[in-house]
């Protein structure tokens, strides 16, 4: 009975982590060609990220993109014990472009902010900043301490790194099914609804507590 559920539980765990990758597989696609387009990479969709004579906003929106989706999909393998023990190499070299991808993403995302605003205005502004902030720290904390060889710290750093990292798909996930849901109740299109307003902040700060919660259990 025991070698069954140590043997499974693994297994499960790869499967729930290649079912998150496979969810968030078109985002990402998403993400990595329309900021490949915005870099000069490809025709270029009409949209209004794209400012004629928007300066570095321009560069900050598309790079941040590209950077965000290739976060995003590396993130998740990260937890999966044996690649770990297996492929330290991996786990290494993964980590640090997801390291420098993620810092990269972050002050992008924050530089845009600062240049040109969200579409969402002050409160999309300022969920959208401390969003980034997090980013940053928690990128820099999981690389120090696992430089530093504190693996307890870095574990949790990590953990708090994999919920911010996949926070942007989580936002689109969350309007998908509350659009499935309610068609849209309390959400508009300047993101000034209700469930508009939650959710600059309830796509990063419900799982950030959650996962405290987790730890200091
Ligand atoms: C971590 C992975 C991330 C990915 C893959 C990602 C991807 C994207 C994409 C694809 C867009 C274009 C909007 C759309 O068409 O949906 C976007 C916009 C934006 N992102 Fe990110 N992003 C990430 C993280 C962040 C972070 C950490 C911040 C915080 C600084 C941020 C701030 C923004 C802002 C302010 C916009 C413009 C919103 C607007 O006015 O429409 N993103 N991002």
């Amino acid at each position: 009975m025991f070698k069954v559920a140590r043997y499974w539980r693994p297994v499960g765990f790869v499967l729930l982590i290649s079912g998150l990758v496979l969810l968030m597989l078109p985002f990402v696609r998403y993400a990595f060609v329309f900021g490949a387009e915005g870099l000069g990479l490809g025709e270029l969709r009409d949209s209004y990220l794209f400012r004629d004579g928007g300066g570095l906003s321009n560069p900050a929106i598309f790079g941040h993109m590209l950077c965000g989706a290739v976060v995003t999909l590396l993130v998740p393998v990260q937890l999966i014990p044996w690649v770990r023990r297996l492929l330290p190499w991996w786990h290494r070299w993964a980590g640090r472009i997801i390291t420098g991808l993620g810092l990269m993403t972050g002050a992008a995302g924050l530089l845009y902010i600062l240049q040109r605003g969200s579409v969402g205005g002050w409160p999309m502004d300022l969920g959208f900043g401390i969003y980034g902030l997090c980013l940053i720290v928690s990128c820099v904390q999981t690389l120090r301490f696992a430089r530093a060889g504190q693996m307890d710290r870095h574990r949790r750093w990590a953990l708090r790194t994999f919920w911010l990292a996949i926070g942007s798909w989580l936002y689109r996930f969350h309007y998908g099914l509350w659009y499935l849901a309610t068609d849209g109740a309390a959400s508009n299109a300047n993101f000034s609804g209700a469930f508009d307003l939650v959710q600059n902040f309830a796509f990063y700060l419900p799982y950030l507590l959650g996962l405290e919660l987790y730890l200091r259990r």
